[in-house]
């Protein structure tokens, strides 16, 4: 019977097939999200040190650290503060300069002023419970929809995606999407992609499997696209065109910036003020600064400075996002013990053999370096 049955239905042609199967190979191949999870389930990073006992907090403190700065980077800064500040309300009360104390070298100090700022809402406005819905996140200082979703799906496992700019480059890939990410078209259409990929399940993997992708194989230059678990779906890939995208931003040129800095000294103590909360290195202690080399004895005398040497310091230049400052260090020996009147609470003698719990701007500490190893 069966080979009669074989041969009805190898000789009988079908008209019509009830099933049939789908023509698109997508269709076929598992989705996006349940290959990244697999690629991440043996690659992914999962003992970083945010990975370990995950809070709202922990996550948080990781994410803004990371926003601008590299994972090896972060990491030694991240077990410092955690020491420190181990919960909201440790931040929340600390003194501001201590904050930035413990930042001092990671730059981009809006971050943690910030930080602070967040934490004292919550404390404020949440009994110091961190909040764990996405708008009372994204209303906090610093915190972005994307920094929100991160914290909320790694910490939380609730169901929100991510946008970092390590995700904006594997999605412009994998859609060949035109344009610079930091357009806000762009970027709207990024955040859709971003949404229809993530998983309802295992979130927290998910944003954690993205954002090790984009850091270990869709880098931005030489990525590894043999490695990558989607490669055959990517657009870029297919088109050839990993270099090229995503497209970088349009270029402006920045403007150069000058300054000169006074570094008075006096038996290896130098002057130092804190500078006001907002603007450049807001809160920052740094240098006495003029606009030219000619205002430097005027100023000096206005600080109660008479006698002295001045010496020329090797200048060098400090890079912003938005411009170029050149720097010219002067010192300024001093021949006489300086008077008390100099000493208030927005200014300090900085001693170099007995370095103090301060955040400095990133020159300040590198002329520290470079007068206490010359001089
Ligand atoms: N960059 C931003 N967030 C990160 C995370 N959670 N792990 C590694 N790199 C990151």
């Amino acid at each position: 019977i069966s080979s009669l049955l074989g041969y009805y239905l190898i000789i009988t042609p079908r008209t019509t097939d009830p099933h049939p199967l789908p023509t698109n190979t997508k269709f076929l191949s598992p989705p996006f999200s349940q290959k990244v999870l697999a690629w991440f389930d043996i690659n992914g990073r999962k003992n970083l040190p945010w990975q370990l006992n995950k809070t709202p907090y922990t996550v948080w403190v990781s994410e803004i650290m990371l926003q601008q700065t590299q994972v090896k980077t972060v990491i030694p800064y991240y077990q410092a503060f955690m020491q420190r500040f181990p919960d909201v309300l440790s931040l929340a009360n600390a003194e501001q300069d201590e904050v930035l104390h413990h930042w001092t070298g990671l730059g981009y100090y809006a971050r943690a002023r910030n930080l602070q700022k967040a934490a004292q809402i919550i404390r404020d406005v949440y009994h110091a419970s961190f909040p764990e819905q996405i708008e009372q996140l994204i209303a906090l200082p610093g915190i972005g929809r994307s920094t929100a979703g991160a914290i909320l799906s790694l910490a939380c496992g609730q169901h929100h995606s991510i946008l970092d700019g390590n995700v904006k480059r594997v999605l412009a890939r994998y859609f060949a999407v035109e344009g610079w990410t930091g357009n806000k078209k762009v970027e709207t259409d990024l955040w859709q992609y971003a949404d229809g990929l993530t998983p309802k399940n295992r979130t927290a993997d998910y944003t954690q499997a993205m954002m090790d992708m984009g850091a270990t194989l869709c880098t931005r230059s030489k990525p590894q696209c043999d490695m990558c678990p989607v490669q055959t779906d990517c657009l870029a890939f297919v088109q050839g065109r990993q270099t090229e995208l995503p497209h970088k931003k349009p270029k402006k040129a920045i403007p150069v910036k000058s300054t000169v800095m006074l570094i008075p000294m006096w038996q290896k103590q130098l002057l130092i003020y804190k500078r006001p909360p907002t603007g450049l290195w807001g809160g920052l202690w740094g240098f006495h600064e003029v606009e030219h080399e000619a205002q430097i004895v005027e100023r000096a005398s206005s600080l109660g400075f008479e006698d002295m040497q001045q010496q020329t310091l090797s200048p060098f230049r400090h890079t912003f996002s938005h411009f170029h400052l050149d720097i010219q260090p002067v010192l300024l020996h001093l021949k006489q013990q300086p008077v008390a009147q100099v000493m208030e609470d927005t200014q300090m003698w900085y001693d170099l053999t007995q370095p103090q719990n301060v955040g400095l701007a990133a020159p300040t500490k590198k002329l520290f370096s470079t007068i206490d190893t010359s001089f």
